[in-house]
C-alpha cells in the first residue's frame, strides 16, 4: 500500500468503523473458500423456467412470491440459518446508520415496497426502494424489458413505473424494521425538466418519515432530460435545494437529518466527476451512489439496437472504476455505495477495495438467484481474513 493510500485509509475509517467493538470472530459454517462454482439448484433448475416467462411477468412473478414467502415459517427457518446477518466483520456504520452487512439490493426492484420483509429474509444488510416519483406513474410501454443471458446483462427502459410517494410511505410505515432501508427519489416524466426540483422535494417531504436515507436519482437514462441534472450547476442548485428541505423537516421534526446520497451514471467523464464531487462536499450531501445502468452496449453480443440501460456484468468494470475515481476524488472522506455487475463475493470486493463502503446488486440476482447476498456476505469473510483485515471498512479503497 502506497503512503497516500494509507492516509486515505486512515481518513475512510474515519466515517466507516466497525459497529462492534472486536470481539472473537466465530466461525462461518461451511465456507473455507470462496464460493465460485457456477452450478446451483437456482441456475439447474428454477432458472430455465423463469427464464420462459416474459422478463417482466417474471419479476412481478417473484416479487408475489417473495411477499408470499416472507410471512411463512419455513423461508425464515431457511434464510435464518444461512445469514451472517450481523457478523462482527461484516456489520459497519455508515453515516450514522448501522449496517449489519454492506450487501444492500439496489433501487428498481422494489420500486414500490412490496417485498421488504422478504429482502430483509435473503440476507440484504440494506435494502434501497424507488426510484419513487411524486405522483404515481405506469412508466414506458411494454416491453421494456429485456434479458441477455449471453453476457449475463438486463436492458431496461422502465422508465420510473411506481405507486407513488403516498402510496409507498404507507407501505414502509407497516414495515417492521431490521435494516436501513433507503428512499430512491426521481421526478414524474411529465414534470417540465426545469421544475424537477419540486419533484424530489415533495417527494421527500412524502418519504422523510419512513427513509433511514435518501438518495437524489439523477442518473436513469429512461427518463428524457433525467441526466441532464447531473451537470454543472443545475446538480448544485438541486441538491442544495433538496438538502434545505431535508434540513427543514429534520427541524420541524426535531430530528437528524436525513443522509443525503446522489446516485450518478457510469458514463461522466473526469471534467464531470471531478464537477460532482466538487458539489457533492459543497452543498455538502452525505454519499454518493455509483452507479446507476449505462446506455452504452460495450461488451453486449446481442440487443445493441434494443433502448434502456444497460446492468450486469458488462457494466462491473466501468462501475468500478468510477468508484476508484470518487473515492480518489474525495480523499476517501466521502462513503461511496458500490453497484454495477456484482455477482459474487470477489466483485463485491473488488468494489469495496476500490472504495466503496457498502455494495447493491440487482441484475446477479436475476442470474445467480436469491441466495445471492448470503453467498457474498460468507465469501467477504472468507476473503478479509484472507487479507488480514479485521473489519471490513479496513479494506475498503485499499487497492487505490
Ligand atoms: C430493471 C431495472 C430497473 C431499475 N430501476 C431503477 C430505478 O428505478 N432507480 C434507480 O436508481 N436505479 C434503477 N436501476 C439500476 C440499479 O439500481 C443499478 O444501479 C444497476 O442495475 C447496476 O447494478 P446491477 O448491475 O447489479 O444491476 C434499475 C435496474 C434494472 C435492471
Amino acid at each position: 500500500m502506497s503512503p497516500s493510500s494509507r492516509s486515505l485509509k486512515r481518513q475512510a475509517t474515519a466515517w466507516s468503523k466497525p459497529s462492534n467493538k472486536r470481539v472473537a470472530i466465530p466461525p462461518v459454517l461451511g465456507v473455507n473458500t470462496v464460493e465460485t462454482h457456477r452450478l446451483s439448484v437456482y441456475r439447474l433448475l428454477i432458472r430455465p423456467l423463469i427464464f420462459r416467462l416474459d422478463p417482466e411477468r417474471a419479476h412481478h412473478l417473484t416479487l408475489w412470491l417473495l411477499t408470499q414467502l416472507a410471512p411463512a415459517p419455513f423461508l425464515q427457518w431457511l434464510m435464518a440459518g444461512r445469514r451472517p446477518l450481523a457478523h462482527p466483520l461484516l456489520g459497519t456504520e455508515v453515516c450514522g446508520l448501522h449496517f449489519p452487512n454492506p450487501v444492500g439490493l439496489a433501487a428498481g426492484f422494489d420500486k414500490s415496497a412490496m417485498a421488504v420483509a422478504a429482502f430483509h429474509a435473503l440476507g440484504f444488510g440494506f435494502i434501497e426502494v424507488g426510484t419513487v416519483t411524486p405522483r404515481p406513474q405506469v412508466g414506458n410501454p411494454l416491453p421494456r424489458l429485456f434479458r441477455v443471458p449471453a453476457d449475463e446483462a438486463v436492458i431496461n427502459r422502465m422508465g420510473f413505473n411506481n405507486d407513488g410517494a403516498a402510496a409507498v410511505a404507507q407501505r414502509l410505515r407497516a414495515v417492521r424494521r431490521h435494516v436501513p432501508i433507503g428512499v430512491n427519489l426521481g421526478t414524474n416524466a411529465d414534470t417540465p425538466r426545469d421544475h424537477a426540483v419540486d419533484d424530489y422535494r415533495l417527494a421527500l417531504q412524502w418519504l422523510y418519515d419512513v427513509g433511514d436515507y435518501v438518495v437524489v436519482n439523477v442518473s436513469s437514462p429512461n427518463t428524457p432530460g433525467l441526466r441532464d441534472l447531473q451537470a454543472f450547476p443545475k446538480l448544485q442548485e438541486l441538491l442544495s435545494s433538496v438538502q434545505a428541505c431535508n434540513q427543514r423537516l429534520a427541524q420541524q421534526q426535531q430530528r437528524p437529518p436525513r443522509p443525503l446520497f446522489v446516485k450518478i451514471a457510469p458514463d461522466l467523464g473526469p471534467r464531470e466527476l471531478d464537477d460532482v464531487i466538487e458539489v457533492v462536499q459543497s452543498v455538502p450531501l452525505d454519499g454518493i451512489i455509483a452507479t446507476n445502468t449505462t446506455p452504452g452496449r460495450e461488451g453486449l453480443s446481442t440487443h445493441t439496437a434494443e433502448a434502456g440501460g444497460l446492468s450486469g456484468h458488462p457494466l462491473r468494470q466501468q462501475s468500478t472504476e468510477i468508484v476508484r475515481y470518487l473515492y480518489a476524488g474525495t480523499r476517501g472522506r466521502m462513503p461511496i455505495v458500490g453497484v454495477g455487475g456484482i455477482f459474487s463475493a470477489e466483485d463485491a470486493y473488488e468494489k469495496i477495495r476500490a472504495g466503496a463502503s457498502l455494495v447493491q446488486l440487482y441484475t446477479g440476482l436475476i442470474y445467480t438467484g436469491p441466495t445471492l447476498p448470503h453467498r457474498i456476505n460468507t465469501g467477504l469473510i472468507h476473503l478479509l481474513r484472507r487479507d488480514g483485515f479485521a473489519h471490513v471498512s479496513e479494506a475498503v479503497g485499499c487497492a487505490l
